[in-house]
């Protein structure tokens, strides 16, 4: 990782995930309770509800933009939960293969991560395959990967790419299915209280990490 942000950038102080190729989500943030990654976490609401949902988890955020890294980081410290939340400026599709250890994540989340949706703009998608191979990796058995979009094609061509995961299987509502009616985790996205509000319909889906003893020796 050589980019660094111009001395003179207004947020260049955005805490930063280290260089260095297997960096201790400990390091990030020390302590105790399990560990849960968002995934762009924009302007961070999703971080504040969850926290105060989930008491118990360490927080890890990944956000491309310096300005929401330094804001939301700030905040989180403001409200007294900086010892459990953390936001970092991190390329998540490059900082997520240099976390660890294997196995220590229960839940990730991405939520209304690629709202772009010309052809353009595909090879800015965050959800792609080397990210799917991270966050299987990154996740414990039995953790959860958690997306949600108001663009139904996006929700589609994350199914796809899940559902062709050999480390993943569904787990929405119905046996068999990744879709989730609701989000079951006590916590929304900025985006996703604006999507509700604005009466558009939101595609959720929930994947679990298969038990690595279990998986398909050359899948
Ligand atoms: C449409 S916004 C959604 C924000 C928030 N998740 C929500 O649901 O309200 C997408 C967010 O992902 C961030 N993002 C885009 N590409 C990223 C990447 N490669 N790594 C980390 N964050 C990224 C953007 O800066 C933005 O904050």
């Amino acid at each position: 990782m050589s980019w660094k942000p111009r001395p003179n950038h207004p947020y260049a102080h955005a805490p930063r995930v280290p260089e260095g190729a297997a960096i201790p989500l400990d390091e990030l943030v020390p302590g105790e309770g399990r560990f849960e990654i968002e995934i762009g976490p924009g302007r961070g609401g999703f971080l504040f509800e969850r926290a105060a949902s989930r008491p118990d988890a360490r927080l890890v955020g990944l956000e491309i933009r310096l300005k929401w890294a330094a804001l939301v980081d700030e905040r989180l410290q403001k409200r007294g939960l900086g010892a459990r939340a953390r936001v970092f400026n991190a390329d998540a599709r490059e900082a997520l293969g240099r976390l660890g250890p294997d196995a220590s994540v229960a839940v990730v989340y991405l939520h209304f991560p690629d709202p772009w949706w010309k052809k353009r703009h595909e090879k800015r998608l965050v959800a792609g395959a080397p990210l799917l191979d991270g966050i299987a990796r990154l996740l414990v058995d039995g953790g959860e990967l958690f997306a949600q979009t108001d663009v139904e094609e996006r929700a589609q061509q994350y199914e796809a790419l899940f559902a062709a995961h050999p480390a993943l299987e569904p787990a929405g509502d119905a046996p068999g299915s990744p879709w989730l009616a609701e989000n079951p985790y006590g916590a929304r996205s900025p985006r996703e209280h604006r999507a509700i509000l604005d009466g558009l319909p939101v595609h959720r889906l929930r994947f679990r990490r298969r038990p690595r003893a279990a998986e398909a020796p050359f899948g």
